[in-house]
């Protein structure tokens, strides 16, 4: 039995045929969840790049469940988008080096691949690299150190995007996060996790999944959406054990539960302020999944907000000064930009809630390095009412 392919979800005869197309062929149509990971990716290399960049002379991606580069609907694969992001970014005149690494298991699939980047323009700052075929367990260690180029600080970039939950248990998750400046971009199987986890015999598979036994607590749930929702939570949870940050998104179609998450795992809070922005252009209520049939909604923040997580966070500074950088350091671990941050404070100052102590006078409300004197409501009640 072939657990954890994605189309699984789908029953009957469509899955069958979703199945053989994914194995049989070298290269199987899109899907709408496909493009939503890729507008993820695509948002998040934006800022990535732009950051990146201009500021390290050399970075490096590398995409480790690469495919062949292309659906057969027409849209690209993930290298290729990869690819393009860099070719068509406002300020790619101004990069310095990427490295693009591809590793694909497939030789009929490495082949279509090398095809589809020879139909792209060429750029001396884009240095593609189309790996012999293999799996990525066995190579992970030597794509390292072509990817490090021989300096540990090098920031490297791991997209980790397979069929199965066996191909990247945490262990190489781990391996990818070694170095001081890499980052990983990993597609957690939700849906898999909520199906198969009191398989008998399939606990190995997802402690391994896991790098722990945390995931045991999840199955006490038994709502999918919530379950998927407590898997990816668990799964970040055994991220930040490590001292990383991390950042969730579901991906779904219109009001179903999450297929499946993506998961940025990074040492930087510098990717956690690149990852809140994407997933709030993505999904505009909550900054936590998009839906496959709004992801294209053009509005950005004019949506109605929750920004109850960081209203909570704020009020509880009551009685303290905080400075800005802290303020927008925690908006960001709640995966918050800072414009809700400003939101925020803009409300409890409404309320005599938060005071901007210092600078006395500046041209905005609350402008970046500015000191903040939160209150209790006790504080603001009146002691004759
Ligand atoms: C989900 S698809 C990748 C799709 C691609 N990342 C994209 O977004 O367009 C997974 C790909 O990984 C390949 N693959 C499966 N197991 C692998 C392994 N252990 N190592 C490397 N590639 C593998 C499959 O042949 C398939 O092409």
């Amino acid at each position: 039995m072939t657990l954890g392919v994605r189309s699984m979800g789908i029953r009957g005869g469509r899955a069958m045929r979703r199945v053989e197309e994914l194995r049989e062929r070298t290269v199987w149509k899109s899907d709408p969840h496909t493009q939503v990971k890729h507008l993820v990716y695509r948002h998040y290399l934006q800022c990535w790049m732009a950051k990146i960049l201009q500021k390290f002379p050399e970075a490096t991606i590398v995409d480790g469940f690469a495919g062949p580069g292309v659906y057969n609907d027409g849209p690209p694969g993930s290298s290729i988008v990869v690819a393009k992001t860099f070719l068509e970014h406002s300020a790619h005149r101004r990069f310095n080096r990427l490295n693009l690494i591809c590793l694909e298991e497939r030789p009929d699939r490495v082949d279509e691949l090398q095809r589809q980047f020879a139909l792209l323009p060429r750029s001396p700052q884009l240095n593609i690299s189309v790996q012999p075929p293999g799996t990525f367990a066995e190579e992970q260690r030597r794509l390292s150190v072509l990817a490090h180029r021989g300096r540990r600080e090098t920031p490297v970039l791991w997209l980790i995007d397979p069929f199965d939950l066996k191909s990247a248990p945490f262990s190489l998750i781990r391996q990818c996060l070694a170095t001081p400046r890499s980052e990983v971009l990993f597609t957690l199987f939700t849906n898999e996790l909520h199906r198969f986890c009191q398989r008998d015999g399939f606990d190995k598979t997802m402690t391994a999944y896991f790098g722990g036994d945390h995931w045991r607590d999840v199955t006490n749930e038994r709502r999918a959406g919530v379950r998927k929702e407590a898997f990816s939570t668990a799964y970040q949870q055994g991220l930040r054990d490590e001292g990383l940050f991390t950042g969730s998104f579901g991906i779904k179609i219109s009001n179903q539960s999450a297929r499946y998450h993506l998961i940025l795992a990074t040492h930087s809070e510098a990717g956690l302020k690149c990852w809140a922005p994407v997933t709030w252009k993505l999904d505009t209520y909550s900054g936590q999944g998009a839906s496959a049939d709004t992801a294209d909604a053009p509005s950005l923040f004019d949506a109605a907000s929750v920004v109850d997580r960081l209203d909570l966070a704020l009020r509880a500074h009551a009685g303290t000064e905080q400075r800005w950088e802290t303020l927008s350091s925690e908006a960001a671990r709640l995966n918050h930009m800072d414009k809700h941050l400003r939101q925020v404070l803009d409300n409890l100052a409404a309320q005599g809630l938060a005071f901007r102590v210092d600078p006395v006078r500046a041209r905005t409300a609350w402008p970046a390095g500015c000191t903040v004197r939160f209150y209790a409501p006790e504080d603001v009640a009146d002691e004759a009412s």
